[in-house]
């Protein structure tokens, strides 16, 4: 089956130096797809260079992305306008940012409708309506009405959410969309957001540094670091067996699964190397525990059985 989305060596670079280093990798629909790493690793780069929206002076250096069985780094800027927000919408983690304070909930989310569909103003505020319901804001017709600051931080990101919805796109860009929120009300959207996939059959890519997240609700796993993809799997493998020491200490690191409670965790010691830092060989080398002199060697993605792929020369012996 073709896929819905497919990343092709993809790089970005800022000035000369590469943010995201050739990373390649393909999202079904109906599936979650999570890219995790942490701060500063290119995640969120990756999600703009997909709506073609990298911000100045950073450009896409090389690369494919496949959208549709279209190449959207060859089309013009008009076919990718009318692209973004209707077969392709972005969440972001701070709707407040992203909802324009003056305008009721509801004429926001009609806006893209009327924009992109042509559909009436009755028939926008039907729809509005009905998407509100889905996304469980309780009462619907009435919030429709409301300012984004009557509601709480969850119901907005619910509502933010129904605006990315808004024209059905077969693409989500969901870029931590849960991290502003208490675990509660994030457990309850990352489910919203995994029902959603299925039942519109739409292709999720969620971005996060939090494995709770992933291990919550995604079905296929990416880790990203200083720019370069380390380890692929579907997270069912990944979260039974990770290959790539990185990805075994991230999941020290993540609270448990179920854990209600954000405890102090270990983290990694040292930081992400900075885009001037790279060197030759594993990125991961400096603060890797178990590093070799083999690591030293350039490091190619190596498919380690079915689907599983790792970015580390040790891992079949770990
Ligand atoms: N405007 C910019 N100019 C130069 N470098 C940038 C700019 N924006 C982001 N970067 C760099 O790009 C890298 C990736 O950033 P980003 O994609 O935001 O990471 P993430 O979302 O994983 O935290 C970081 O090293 C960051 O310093
Ligand atoms: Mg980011």
């Amino acid at each position: 089956m073709q896929p819905l989305l497919n990343v092709d060596d993809l790089t970005i670079s800022f000035g000369g130096l590469d943010v995201v280093r050739g990373i390649s990798f393909s999202l079904q629909r109906g599936r979650v797809l999570a890219l995790v790493g942490e701060s500063g690793s290119g995640k969120s780069m990756t999600a703009h260079a997909i709506m073609r929206l990298v911000p100045r002076p950073g450009r896409i250096t090389s690369g494919k992305i496949t959208f549709c069985g279209k190449e959207l780094l060859a089309l013009p800027e008009h076919s990718m306008r009318q692209m973004r927000g209707k077969d392709i919408s972005m969440i972001f983690q701070e709707p407040m940012t992203s909802l324009n304070p003056v305008l009721t909930v509801g004429r926001q989310i009609m806006e893209p409708m009327e924009i992109h569909d042509g559909l009436s103003r009755s028939e926008a505020k039907a729809r509005a309506i009905a998407l509100l319901e889905s996304v469980g804001i309780p009462a619907p017709a009435a919030r429709f009405s409301d300012y984004p600051h009557q509601f709480s931080g969850g119901m907005r990101q619910r509502a933010m959410i129904a605006m990315a919805l808004a024209c059905s796109p077969a693409l989500l860009l969901a870029d931590e969309p849960t991290t502003a929120l208490d675990i509660t009300i994030q457990r309850q959207i990352l489910g919203l957001i995994k029902d959603l996939a299925q039942s519109r059959d739409m292709g999720v890519l969620l971005i996060t540094h939090d494995l709770g997240v992933v291990a919550e609700c995604a079905d296929d796993v990416s880790v990203m670091y200083a720019g370069q993809l380390l380890e692929q799997s579907t997270a069912e493998v990944f979260f039974r067996e990770p290959l790539h020491p990185y990805a075994r200490m991230l999941m020290e690191c993540a609270p448990l699964v179920g854990n209600h409670e954000r405890q102090r965790l270990p983290f990694i010691p040292g930081s992400v190397p900075r885009p001037g830092e790279i060197q030759e060989g594993c990125l991961f080398r400096p603060r890797c525990p178990l590093a070799q002199p083999s690591c030293r060697e350039p490091q190619p993605m190596r498919c380690i059985g079915g689907d599983h792929m790792v970015r580390c020369c040790l891992a079949k012996n770990l």
